[in-house]
C-alpha cells in the first residue's frame, strides 16, 4: 500500500521573477533540460491559486491552449505578479 505526502514550501520572491527562478532561490528542484531557455517543454507546473504573467508563445506551442487552460505553464516563462500557489508537476 503506498500513500501521498503532500511537502508546501512558502517563499518571498520580487515581483518579476520566473516560477523556475523562484524555485531556484526556494532549493525547489524543478526539471529544466533546456537552462530555462523556454524549448524543452520539461518545466511543467500546475497554478493552483493566484496568477501568473500572460502565456508565453513557448508555452503555447509546448503546451497547448487546452493545458495552459487547465492551469498548467512552464515555470521558465511564467512570471510571478502576484501572490500564488503552485504545483510542480513530475512527469
Ligand atoms: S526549462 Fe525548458 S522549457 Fe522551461
Amino acid at each position: 500500500m503506498s500513500v501521498k505526502v503532500k511537502f508546501i514550501h512558502q517563499v518571498k520572491v520580487k515581483n518579476e521573477k520566473t516560477v523556475l527562478k523562484a524555485a531556484k532561490e526556494a532549493k525547489l528542484s524543478i526539471k529544466a533540460p533546456c537552462g530555462g531557455k523556454g524549448t524543452c517543454g520539461k518545466c511543467i507546473i500546475k497554478i493552483v491559486e493566484g496568477k501568473v504573467s500572460e502565456p508565453t508563445k513557448a508555452e503555447i506551442k509546448l503546451l497547448g491552449q487546452q493545458k495552459i487552460d487547465e492551469g498548467y505553464r512552464l515555470a521558465c516563462e511564467a512570471v510571478v505578479v502576484e501572490d500564488v500557489s503552485i504545483k510542480i508537476v513530475k512527469e
